[in-house]
């Protein structure tokens, strides 16, 4: 079988002359914490991008299907993201919240016209965990509670207080942590007690919060955390009816209502632009970061007038969140999303995508499930169908023969058998079938 070709594109990467990749390692492992992990037996180092295209250090082109783990959204150096951004660090870097900037005032009012209900007050950070950090004082702050619910198989960043949220042995230290959360049953269809199609697998998903509530708490709770696709844990999707019932619960409890949608918002998932509303719900705390900046550090936390007044109490400050550069790149990702139709890109690509995943899995039987909406899918790799034993290492030969052939995927869920495939959202039908081609070779050779 020839090796699949990318589909043409004109950009002609600037000739490399730094370091090669053998020397940016070495000093890496001299130099940085060994904490760090990096894809594959032979590290890639990426020089370039254009949109959805990186570029390795001797020119190749690769297909990228991860985005930075989910941030590149509107596309890799996007011109007019670029223009705009490079508009304002030529003329102002820092202002620091004491003085009024138009930048940030704008963007706020720019991002709550996107938001449901009365999730019109913003607070801009500049990562995904310290959203996760801001939203759990608000919530604990604002109800007067202190126990909180996320669910098993969740990630909501590395921090000690996010890292507690989080629930993967794998991203947590051995040092105390999670002090007051307590992690529910995962929504997890394929691997969980109930599929997907069971009747009422929602409801009886979420039956395992209520017995949470009222027996690993006082009967009150401050917050429930969950991300509505969980990412890391694999692309996981809850079932239909899932969270309308959990958030009835904890509101029932005195609990807010939190959505981490720092991988699913801003369109991602096609059909709508918020996770959240996949499963007809509005939560009263909605946590961005990620795709928000399309690659610069950016988040944010948005909430009700009434609850972010809890935060009058104090003064709270952060020296870069709401910075003039990022705010300007955020108000440019936005508008890109809009004025090029990344929502129904991701809409339409990702069917196309999907089908063709699925019609990998009629013919590949490493193929346990093929899940996600929008571009925002995961392929759960197993060693047979019937006892779902996690295919860890098939995984990783085809996510290393994937790159061999140019493309790049991640890997995901507690057994590391997943790949997820999250491009930026201006990814075409020709890019997927090459990314297709790419995946069947991979598949038939794993
Ligand atoms: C769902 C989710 N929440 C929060 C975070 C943490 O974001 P950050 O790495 O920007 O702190 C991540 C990062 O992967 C994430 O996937």
């Amino acid at each position: 079988m020839a090796a699949p070709q990318l589909p043409p594109y004109d950009h002609q990467p600037r000739p490399y002359e730094g370091p090669g990749p053998g020397e940016v390692r070495a000093l890496r492992q001299r130099y940085l914490t060994p904490s760090l992990v990096t894809y594959y037996q032979n590290p890639l180092m990426v020089v370039e991008g254009s949109m959805q295209y990186l570029y390795d250090e001797t020119g190749r082109r690769y297909l990228d299907c991860i985005g930075g783990i989910v941030t590149i959204s509107v596309g890799h150096c996007h011109p007019y993201v670029l223009a705009k951004t490079r508009e304002q660090l030529e003329t102002l870097w820092h202002t620091s919240p004491i003085y009024l900037h138009p930048a940030v005032a704008t963007y706020g009012e720019m991002l709550a016209a996107r938001l449901p209900g009365e999730l019109s007050v913003c607070y801009f950070v500049n990562s995904g965990s310290e959203a996760n950090d801001l939203a759990l004082m608000m919530a604990r702050l604002n109800t007067g509670n202190y126990d909180v619910i996320a669910l098993r198989n969740g990630y909501h960043g590395g921090t000690p207080s996010s890292m507690g949220l989080t629930s993967h042995s794998n991203w947590k230290y051995n040092v105390p942590h999670s002090f007051g959360v307590h992690h529910a049953l995962a929504p997890y269809p394929y691997r969980g007690p109930w599929g997907r199609d069971a009747p009422q697998a929602g409801a009886k998903y979420a039956a395992d919060v209520g017995d949470v509530i009222r027996f690993a708490t006082p009967g009150q709770v401050a917050a429930f955390f969950a991300e509505t696709i969980q990412g890391v844990g694999g692309s996981v999707e809850c079932p239909p009816g899932y969270l309308k019932e959990v958030y009835a619960q904890v509101r029932q409890a005195g609990g807010l209502c939190i959505a981490d949608e720092v991988q699913t918002g801003f369109g991602r998932t096609g059909e709508f632009y918020w996770g959240f509303e996949t499963q007809g719900v509005i939560p009263d705390i909605v946590t961005m970061a990620k795709g928000i900046g399309n690659g610069l550090p950016l988040a944010a936390v948005v909430t009700t007038p009434a609850i972010a007044e809890s935060l009058k109490e104090r003064i709270h400050f952060n020296t870069f969140g709401g910075n003039p550069i990022s705010c300007t790149a955020g108000k440019a990702v936005l508008e890109v999303i809009d004025n090029e139709n990344l929502q129904e890109n991701c809409l339409s690509v990702g069917a196309y995508f999907k089908d063709g995943l699925l019609g990998l899995m009629d013919k590949h039987p490493l193929i346990g499930e093929v899940r996600g909406r929008g571009l925002m899918l995961g392929v759960e790799l197993v060693k047979d169908r019937e006892s779902k034993a996690p295919a860890t290492e098939e995984c990783v030969r085809v996510f290393e023969r994937s790159k061999d052939l140019g493309l790049l995927v991640a890997k995901g869920g507690f057994y590391g058998n997943v790949l997820r495939i999250k491009p930026p959202m201006c990814l075409t039908k020709a890019d997927v079938d090459f990314a297709l081609e790419v995946l069947d070779l991979a598949l038939s050779e794993a």
